[in-house]
C-alpha cells in the first residue's frame, strides 16, 4: 500500500493522491466494521494478544518478583459467584502424571459433618474416591509447579493452600451441591476459612461430570430448588483446564452463590485436583 501511494503521488499529483488516500481510508474503515461484525471475538482478540506478548518490556522487579512476563489466559464465567476459567492451565502430560501418582492412594471421599449429620445419614452425598497430596509429596514436581501457577493466577500465596484433594468420579458418582466455606452457624467457630477453590480437571469426561453452580439459574433457586439437581451454570471438565471460584466476598462473608456441585458422570471417568485456598496461612510452604 505504501508503494502504491508513492507511485500515485508522482503520476497523479497531490490532490488525486489525497482522494485516493481518503478512498483507501474509507474502504478500510468499512471493511473493518464488516470484518469485526462477522468475527467479533476471534480476530481482534488474537491481534491484541500478539501485542501483549511481543511489545511489552519487562520492568525492574522486586526480590520476590519475576524477570519475565507471563500470560495465563482466562475467561470470566460469572460474577455470581466470581468464577474464572483457565483453558489449558496444565499440559496433558502433567495431568496424566498426577493421575498416575494418585491412583494407588484413593480412598472413599469423606464429608465435613454439620451438627446432626452422621456418616450414615449423609451417605450418597459425595460418592467419589480421593486422596490428599501436597505439592512437596509429589516427587515428579508436577503438583508443586501447578500450585505455584495457581498462586500466581490468584495472587494468594502458596502458604494459604491446603494439600491437593485429588478425586476420581466413576459412572454415577457425584457430589451434591454444597459450599466449600464452612458457615460458623452450621459448623461452629472457624479459625480459618476457605476463601477460594481451584479445580484442575485432569481428564476429559465423555458425558456428565460437570461442575455446576445452581445460582446461575434463577428459576432453579427460586422455585423450591433441589440441591441434588444438576441445574445452573455447568462447566464441562476438559483435561488441563482450570476453574477458580471465590466462596467469600472481598469483605470476608460467605457468598451464597458459591454453592456448587459435581454432576453425576454418565459416560467416562472424571479426575480432578482441587486446591482449597484459605484466608489464613495454612501450611509452612511459601
Ligand atoms: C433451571 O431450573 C429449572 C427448574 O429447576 C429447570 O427446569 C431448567 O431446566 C433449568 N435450566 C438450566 C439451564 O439448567
Ligand atoms: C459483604 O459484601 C457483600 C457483597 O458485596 C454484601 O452483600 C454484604 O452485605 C457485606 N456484608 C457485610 C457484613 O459488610
Amino acid at each position: 500500500m505504501k508503494i502504491k501511494t508513492k507511485r500515485s503521488k508522482r503520476n497523479l499529483g497531490l490532490p488525486a493522491a489525497m482522494i485516493l488516500c481518503s478512498l483507501f481510508f474509507v474502504a478500510g474503515f468499512y471493511s473493518s466494521i464488516f470484518f469485526s461484525h462477522d468475527a467479533p471475538v476471534t480476530k481482534p482478540r488474537s491481534r491484541m494478544l500478539e501485542v501483549a506478548e511481543g511489545d511489552h518490556d519487562t520492568m525492574p522487579h522486586g526480590v520476590t518478583g519475576e524477570a519475565s512476563i507471563e500470560s495465563i489466559p482466562f475467561q470470566v464465567l460469572s460474577w455470581k459467584p466470581r468464577a474464572l476459567h483457565f483453558p489449558k492451565f496444565a499440559t496433558p502430560e502433567q495431568c496424566e502424571s498426577i493421575i498416575k501418582m494418585a491412583k494407588s492412594k484413593l480412598k472413599p471421599s469423606s464429608l465435613a459433618l454439620r451438627k446432626g449429620e452422621t456418616d450414615e445419614n449423609t451417605k450418597g452425598t459425595r460418592t467419589s474416591s480421593g486422596t490428599f497430596v501436597s505439592g512437596s509429596e509429589d516427587e515428579t514436581g508436577t503438583l508443586h509447579f501447578i500450585e505455584k501457577k495457581i498462586a500466581k493466577a490468584t495472587m494468594i500465596p502458596l502458604s494459604h493452600g491446603e494439600a491437593f484433594n485429588i478425586l476420581r468420579y466413576e459412572i454415577g458418582q457425584k457430589y451434591d451441591s454444597h459450599y466449600d466455606a464452612f458457615n460458623p452457624e452450621e459448623y461452629g467457630p472457624q479459625s480459618s476459612q476457605r476463601a477460594a477453590s481451584f479445580l484442575l480437571y485432569l481428564s476429559n469426561v465423555e458425558e456428565g461430570g460437570e461442575t455446576v453452580f445452581p445460582f446461575e439459574n434463577d428459576s432453579a433457586v427460586s422455585s423450591g430448588f433441589d440441591y441434588k439437581q444438576c441445574v445452573g451454570l455447568k462447566v464441562k471438565p476438559r483435561q488441563g483446564d482450570g476453574l477458580l471460584f471465590y466462596s467469600l466476598f472481598p469483605n470476608g462473608t460467605i457468598d451464597r452463590t458459591s454453592l456448587h456441585g459435581s454432576c453425576p458422570v454418565i459416560k467416562g471417568e472424571k479426575w480432578v485436583a482441587t486446591k482449597w485456598i484459605r484466608d489464613q496461612t495454612w501450611t509452612v510452604d511459601d
